[in-house]
């Protein structure tokens, strides 16, 4: 794989390879050495799951438990990794999921995952919840992408407002940074978080709208009769939603069939099946297990995307062998950005995309269309 650095972003990324741990030799490698650039809190805070981190295990479980069939005898002369999703290129069927407040890993958080993405040709979804505006990274991405000489696209993630006209200001906010869809997250309106964001982090795109209140208080009323319900998402969400915007709407954290068909019925251009990175709800299915059947259900009318738990290049070939049209990676990038800033997130892209293309020539697989489930044993 060839990367063109010509300009003064490749040489930075290429110059600064001395900062990255020698002894990095794949994407999950960055794990191990995140935890010694983190605060404490704000490492618990990443790397925990809900409760007794069931869901989260489970998820790694789910795709270890897969196992691929390598068809070493293949004409890959032509092979290439591109894929075309939503109308847009991407160089390969990996992106960034969102990911809220990085500055809790490096002082320049989004800013440098949005350089380091565009600099990869990865795809990137901006969270509501980023430590800079969508705006500061919009910017600093589309500065990235015109300096490396080609377009990738940088979606924005909406957490619903209280308050429609705030959601509202967000959309227009984001189709005015040349973000070029939607990603509707519906899975975490309601989740129990302990976590106190330390001085200098903020949800920098929500200043001066009131903060949205997660964490269900300790005493008195939990959830039910309280105004907290109002924050869980509706059908009527997603109609409000797609009168509002020409973007195509992508709702993420999706896992049942039958909300899928839904979904798509009211005018979901995509899914994200997705248990939020095990974050939200103990004892959840993974999204692997359940992609089969979702995939059953909306019969090919809108792509779908996977994440949670997605680690190695072979995680994203085991999501496409089942119907996913791209992976996503969450924790990840926060584990580079902490350990090598901006040309950490590089070269763990650069690693992700080395084991995609190293599995695919295995599987006798030349484009992403060839992998299919014969690519794994228990499917077959
Ligand atoms: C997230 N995730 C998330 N999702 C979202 O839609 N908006 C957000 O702001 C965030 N913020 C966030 C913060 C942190 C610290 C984590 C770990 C995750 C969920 C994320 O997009 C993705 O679904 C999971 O992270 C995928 O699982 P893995 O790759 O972390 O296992």
């Amino acid at each position: 794989m060839e990367h063109t650095m010509r300009n003064a972003l490749g040489e930075a990324v290429r110059a600064a390879h001395t900062q990255i741990p020698a002894d990095i030799r794949c994407a999950a490698d960055y794990e191990r050495h995140a935890i010694h650039h983190i605060e404490a809190q704000a490492w618990q805070h990443i790397q925990s799951g809900a409760d007794q981190n069931l869901t989260l295990s489970h998820n790694r479980a789910a795709l270890d438990a897969l196992r691929l069939v390598p068809q070493p005898v293949a004409d890959l002369r032509h092979a290439h990794t591109r894929i075309e999703l939503l109308g847009q290129t991407l160089a390969s069927p990996l992106l960034l999921a969102p990911v809220a407040y990085q500055r809790l890993a490096h002082p320049e958080g989004e800013l440098a995952t949005v350089r380091a993405a565009m600099a990869l040709q990865t795809g990137m979804v901006v969270s509501t919840l980023s430590s800079f505006t969508l705006e500061e990274i919009a910017q600093a991405g589309q500065a990235a992408a015109t300096e490396m000489g080609h377009s990738t696209p940088r979606w924005f993630q909406l957490y619903m407002q209280p308050a429609r006209e705030h959601s509202l200001q967000l959309i227009r906010r984001a189709e005015a940074a040349g973000y070029t869809a939607i990603v509707w997250t519906v899975d975490a309106s309601i989740k129990r978080s302990g976590f106190a964001l330390p001085h200098g982090v903020e949800a920098a795109n929500l200043r001066g709208m009131p903060s949205t209140q997660h964490t269900p208080p300790l005493l008195g009323p939990i959830l039910f009769g309280t105004p907290l319900i109002q924050q869980i998402p509706t059908w009527d969400d997603l109609r409000w939603l797609r009168a509002q915007t020409q973007l195509p709407i992508i709702v993420k954290g999706i896992l049942s069939p039958a909300q899928a068909q839904q979904a798509v019925d009211l005018g979901a251009d995509a899914l994200i099946v997705s248990n939020h990175g095990g974050r939200v709800l103990d004892g959840v299915v993974s999204p692997i297990e359940v992609l089969p059947a979702i995939a059953q259900a909306v019969q090919g009318q809108v792509p779908l995307l996977l994440d949670s738990g997605v680690r190695h290049g072979t995680d994203v070939v085991k999501a496409l062998a089942l119907g996913a049209s791209a992976a996503l990676i969450g924790r990840p990038q926060l584990y580079a950005l902490a350990t090598a800033g901006l040309v950490g997130v590089a070269h763990l892209l650069h690693l992700l995309r080395a084991e995609l293309e190293l599995t695919m020539a295995q599987l006798g697989c030349a484009t992403v269309a060839d992998i299919t489930p014969a690519v794994l044993w228990q499917q077959r």
